[in-house]
């Protein structure tokens, strides 16, 4: 039996800053962003949106044409939760309107619980070859204004549909794990911008790399050229390409840069013009990775990377499958990306600094471009949803022009 991710779907919100402003406002090399960091754009969510609307739209796209009748999980991955009690799955799960008899649970582990949702999903179907499981990964990357984390902020949502029958990516059980209680980035519940120590943050995922591949290679026997291509957790782009390069050398694997380029490339390319997703971020490098038109990915096998801090490392590999293009949103994704409305520098801290309000009064949050969903405002303490008409989502806002985004 296969079991794998039958159907993905990614969803940024439709603003976004040209880091060129950022640099210019903190008085930066924008070189240092672009090639030393290899970022160039950030998403940033309206106040309209959060990881619910995030989310619901990424499952939307990704429950296209699958029987909702057949979803018996929804595991809602993130680290920007909303609620300290009740599950965001719940909030989509209706919005979706899906089936009542389904279990609806949010996880947490820093950037990886969405891989540690997948293998859990993995686990379910291997029991109950019948049922599908949602999987939704959302979060809104803040790092505070000014901070040496600010370049690398982001948002965004990933969903995947995982089942008995998958199109896109065969996974199997193997997986290389690694936990350690280290101090790298985290956010307390009083705080809204996580705590980071940025440099001792990519030692530590290094170290989590080696470790996983390691408990991976004693379980497999895999060799790393056994992997065509390799997907890394990207909190910043170029980290792809310094794990890649850590990664061979531990393995004592001679790569020309031209064959890391070849090998890691592909999956950067999202992440640099969407910024961090956190549990999103490896697999919108996956998306990247899969919707590169030059390549013919089928059969191709996939190493994957997942960290999350605090931490947690997975290791794990896939085989893409013959077919996987006809079930991608390639040309709606691109088009989306293309057409998101690049916001000034004034318009970024504005949107950034907006809070709901903390006392749990009636408040009804501006109109702006969104998708299907949006947030319409907090009543009594409760966050209401509400479904967006198509000819909305992309028109309402305060109606300043769009500019080109860069190029996919
Ligand atoms: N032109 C080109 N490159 C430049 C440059 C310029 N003008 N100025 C600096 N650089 C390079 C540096 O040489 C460095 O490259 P290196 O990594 O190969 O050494 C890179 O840009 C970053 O510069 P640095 O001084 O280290 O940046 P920083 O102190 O601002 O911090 C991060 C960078 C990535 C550590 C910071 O953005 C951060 O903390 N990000 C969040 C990371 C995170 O979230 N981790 C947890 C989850 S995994």
């Amino acid at each position: 039996m296969k079991i794998g991710i039958e159907s993905i779907s990614m969803y940024v919100p439709r603003y976004g800053m040209d880091l060129r402003l950022l640099a210019d406002a903190r008085n930066v090399d924008y070189a240092k962003y672009k090639q030393g960091i290899g970022q160039e754009f950030m998403s940033i969510p309206s106040p309209d949106e959060d990881i619910v609307t995030m989310g619901a739209n990424a499952a939307e796209q990704a429950m296209e044409g699958i029987d909702p009748q057949s979803i018996r999980t929804v595991i809602f991955a993130t680290e920007s939760g909303i609620d300290q009690s009740k599950a965001a799955a719940i909030y989509v799960h209706k919005l979706l309107d899906l089936p009542q008899n389904c279990r609806t649970v949010e996880m947490k582990q820093a950037c990886c619980s969405s891989t540690s949702a997948l293998h859990f999903a993995l686990a379910t179907i291997a029991l109950k070859p019948n049922e599908k499981v949602l999987i939704i990964a959302s979060d809104i990357a803040k790092y505070g204004l000014g901070s040496a984390g600010e370049p690398t902020q982001g948002a965004g949502a990933v969903a995947m549909v995982i089942s008995a029958t998958p199109r896109i990516l065969e996974l199997g059980p193997d997986v290389g794990y690694f936990t350690k209680d280290v101090m790298d980035f985290w956010r307390p519940n009083y705080k809204d911008e996580a705590l980071v120590d940025g440099k001792y943050s990519i030692k530590v995922y290094m170290d989590a790399l080696e470790h996983c591949w390691e408990h991976y290679q004693a379980d497999t026997n895999a060799a790393f050229e056994d992997f065509d291509y390799f997907c890394y957790h990207l909190p910043f782009s170029r980290m792809g390409t310094k794990a890649h390069s850590h990664l061979a050398r531990q393995q004592k694997v001679p790569l020309s840069s031209q064959e890391l380029q070849r090998q890691i490339e592909p999956s950067l390319r999202y992440n640099r013009i969407t910024g961090n997703a956190y549990t999103a971020s490896l697999y919108m490098g996956l998306l990247s990775l899969l919707d590169s038109k030059e390549l013919n990915l089928a059969h191709k096998k996939i190493g994957f990377f997942s960290y999350g801090s605090g931490c947690m490392g997975a290791f794990f590999g896939g085989t893409v499958l013959p077919g996987y293009q006809d079930h991608l949103y390639r040309s709606e994704r691109e088009a989306w990306l293309r057409d998101r409305k690049h916001i000034s520098y004034t318009e970024y801290v504005e949107f950034y600094t907006h809070r709901l309000p903390q006392n749990g009064h009636n408040y009804r949050t501006s109109r702006h471009r969104s998708g299907s969903f949006r947030l319409a405002g907090v009543e009594n303490h409760q966050r209401i949803y509400e479904r967006v008409p198509a000819s909305m989502g992309a028109a309402a806002d305060s109606g300043k022009a769009l500019a080109a985004a860069p190029a996919v």
